[in-house]
């Protein structure tokens, strides 16, 4: 790949200094997955550097790919989370995603990083859509409550896109958690970097699992497959969560198990308007993948029978804080929620 077309120089050099190159350390968390090892085992394990100038890797990476993953993933590397980037297995419009040798805090062989563009923000179509609702989170996953912080997202000042960058960077990860926690069959989130996070790996060394869309199935793994995606839909209402962007693209096969993946757009079912909408395009995109595998899914009916056995809305009650006194739709809706 030629030097120029990566990112676009990186969306022309605009790296957001502050995203990737204030030399931030990600928090360390030493509850969230030590890897158990004894006193005596330590010893045996290379101790590794703990500055990041000595974070060298493996993937020959183009020029400004190279200070970008050095940036975006340093502080991984100083906590000993990663030991080595080994290959690029996907790069798409807003991240790219890297096989990693797992570090020594880190009780797995091999981990995967998705780093985000600095741009991947404004690719988003219609945030507005996904944002409606959403509270702005933080660098750690907490909800901005700064008057300063939240006024310079609304302002859409650099600061305040960084902000809200971050936000779903945020998201992604915090979703990953909470559905992971719940049994739901997505990667592990190991931890979250400005502009990067690492979770668990779906594939071998060889490259990483495909993703539905590539693979035929069998019409009996078909509809075991499909119970299963069925299963973790209703984790995620049962967890007050839409993937938003779900379809036989973001969920991986590997050895007869899916993953679902690429959280950043999550909506609440409960407060964004656009929420069913939403969630029957995501049922849909299911169903379409499905049916073409031989099963007769009807998913209209499934996506009305799955809202309301979690006890949805048709139109969720927008809280009033979110709807613009100015807007003649709002001004409506206001009017019919009051009745
Ligand atoms: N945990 C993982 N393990 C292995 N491969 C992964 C993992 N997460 C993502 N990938 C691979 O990277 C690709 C891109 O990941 P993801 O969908 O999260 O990012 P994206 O930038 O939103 O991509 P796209 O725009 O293509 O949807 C996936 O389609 C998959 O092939
Ligand atoms: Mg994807």
């Amino acid at each position: 790949m030629n030097t120029k077309s990566y990112y676009d120089e990186l969306d022309d050099n605009e790296l957001s200094e502050s995203l990737v190159t204030r030399g931030q350390r990600p928090e360390r968390n030493p509850g969230r997955h030590p890897k158990k090892l004894s006193d005596s085992m330590r010893k045996y394990i290379k101790v590794q550097d703990d500055s990041r100038k000595s974070f060298h890797f493996t993937y020959k990476a183009a020029r400004f790919e190279e200070g970008w993953l050095l940036n975006s993933l340093g502080g991984f590397y100083e906590h000993q989370w990663i030991a080595d980037v080994l290959k690029r297995v996907k790069g798409g419009k807003e991240a790219s995603v890297y096989l990693c040798t797992a570090g020594a805090e880190v009780d797995a062989e091999l981990v995967a990083v998705k780093v985000y563009r600095p741009r991947m923000m404004r690719n988003l179509k219609n945030d507005h859509a996904y944002r409606e609702g959403r509270h702005n989170l933080d660098s750690e996953g907490k909800i901005v409550l700064d008057d300063g912080m939240q006024h310079a997202m609304d302002k859409r000042t650099e600061y305040g896109k960084n902000l809200l960058h971050q936000s779903w960077i945020a998201y992604e990860f915090t979703s990953m958690q909470v559905l992971k926690a719940s049994g739901a069959d997505v990667p592990t989130p190991y931890e979250m970097a400005d502009n990067a996070i690492l979770m668990g790996y779906v594939g071998d060394r060889d490259g990483c699992a495909p993703t539905l869309s590539e693979v035929s199935l069998p019409r009996a793994e078909a509809q075991s497959v499909f119970e299963r995606v069925l299963r973790n839909i209703e984790i995620m209402l049962s967890k007050e969560r839409i993937h938003g962007d779900l379809s036989a693209y973001n969920i991986m096969y590997w050895e007869g198990e899916i993953t679902l993946i690429d959280f950043p757009q999550v909506v609440s079912p409960r407060i964004n308007r656009n929420a069913y909408r939403i969630f029957q395009r995501d049922v849909t995109r299911v169903c379409e993948y499905f049916n073409k595998q031989g099963l007769n899914t009807n998913p209209r009916k499934l996506a009305a029978d799955l809202w309301a056995r979690h006890g949805y809305r048709a139109e969720p009650e927008v809280d009033v804080r979110l709807l613009d006194a100015e807007d003649p739709e709002d001004r409506a809706l206001w009017q019919k929620q009051r009745k």
